[in-house]
């Protein structure tokens, strides 16, 4: 059985091996922010990238008032979740930290820096120049079709020249003035523009996403380790596609802005919680399993905020327990509409496990290339 995070947490030791010295540590600028907490973008001297240099760009977590006892309890539960993770793909993974300041309170809480941001942004930002490939009845269309399709109707409007040869799901994204020789790197994703034989974001893309937010889920549910907080803001978007599951352990905790309402239980993301999570406090990976069904519709949805027009919280839950569900997306495959539907069963054990989403996701991605 799982326990609740703070016991989880509570058991966790640090393990001195990830201590990184701060002086090496380089901040820069601020990537986002909540109540408590904040990221900012790095620079860690000595610790080598993918090209072999050695001052990797990272993201760096600390918390904003070094006299916030809660905030930094809060981030150590994160540090102590992330050390027990373990590496995946899929997940924004552990780099090191700086605890030697923790009496002072400065913890820095260094993980893998994801270039593109939070995937709700992206989508939101790439709305215009999505590439759909589902017909009005749901389903996605051939290759064949497809690349009918790229030679004819898109490109004649101009919507997107994508190269139908290109790998389907690599997602190719380069700098505007190219960094390659690794000296400078722009500091922010507006002086990105995407690779101009791949400028667009179409539904393999968004598929692909899904079965990676799943492939790691599957891992932390493998861990034992409950989210709570799953969202495409949660989300980051990093180079070749690649999407990882970010922000757990202080979730709960950093609950603040607009998508969180106040409840007896303090600020809570009440549009992607499950029922039980809603009405009787129960959280699991099952419950991570309905939000990952907000998260299909959000990716579907190009970044829409879930249950548009619905404002307040207490009406939703009352809603949901009515049995009231989100539609599909239009741009969603049948078969994606389907699985949130099974995602947001009343009973989580109807619900299917992150492990048999990954697996149908993947019998998806064969049939239909
Ligand atoms: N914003 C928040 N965390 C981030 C990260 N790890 N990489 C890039 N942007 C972020």
């Amino acid at each position: 059985p799982l326990l609740p995070m703070e016991e989880q947490t509570e058991r966790l030791p640090y393990d001195q091996r990830w201590e990184f010295p701060r002086y090496r540590l380089k901040l820069g600028v601020q990537l986002g922010a909540g109540c408590f907490g904040r990221v900012v973008k790095a620079k860690a001297v000595g610790m080598k990238d993918s090209n072999g240099r050695t001052a990797k760009t990272v993201a760096v977590k600390m918390v904003k008032s070094q006299t916030d006892a809660a905030a930094l309890e809060a981030l150590v539960r994160e540090l102590k979740i992330l050390i027990h993770l373990g590496s995946h793909l899929n997940v924004v993974n552990l780099l090191g930290a700086c605890t030697k300041e923790m009496h002072k309170g400065e913890l820095l809480v260094i993980v893998e820096y994801c270039r593109f941001g939070n995937l709700q942004t992206y989508l939101s930002s790439h709305r215009d120049s999505f590439v759909n490939l589902v017909d009005e009845f749901g389903n996605i269309r051939s290759q064949s079709e497809t690349e009918e399709t790229e030679n004819t109707s898109s490109l004649q409007q101009g919507i997107c020249d994508r190269d139908p040869t290109a790998s389907t799901f690599c997602l190719d994204l380069i700098p505007t003035d190219s960094t390659a020789s690794g000296e400078t790197e722009p500091e922010s994703i507006c002086q990105y523009q995407r690779d101009a034989t791949l400028p667009c974001i179409s539904t393999h893309d968004l598929i692909s996403w899904s079965f990676q937010i799943a492939s790691g889920m599957d891992y932390l549910a493998s861990k034992k380790v409950l989210h709570g907080d799953l969202a495409a803001r949660n989300v980051l978007l990093a180079d070749g596609g690649v999407v990882k599951v970010a922000d757990f352990g202080m979730a709960k905790r950093m609950y603040c802005d607009g998508k969180y309402e106040r409840t007896s239980q303090g600020l809570m993301p009440v549009k992607w919680m499950a029922i039980e999570s809603l009405t009787d406090r129960v959280f699991s990976s099952q419950s991570d399993v309905w939000s990952f069904g907000v998260v299909l519709w959000e990716l579907f949805s190009l970044g829409k905020v879930p249950y548009p027009g619905i404002e307040m919280g207490h009406l939703l839950v009352k809603e949901i327990q009515n049995g009231y569900r989100m539609e599909k997306p239009t741009n969603a495959p049948n078969f994606f509409g389907e699985t949130m539907a099974r995602c947001w069963k009343t009973d989580p054990n109807e619900r299917p496990t992150f492990r048999q989403l990954k697996d149908a996701i993947c019998s998806q991605v064969e049939s239909c290339i």
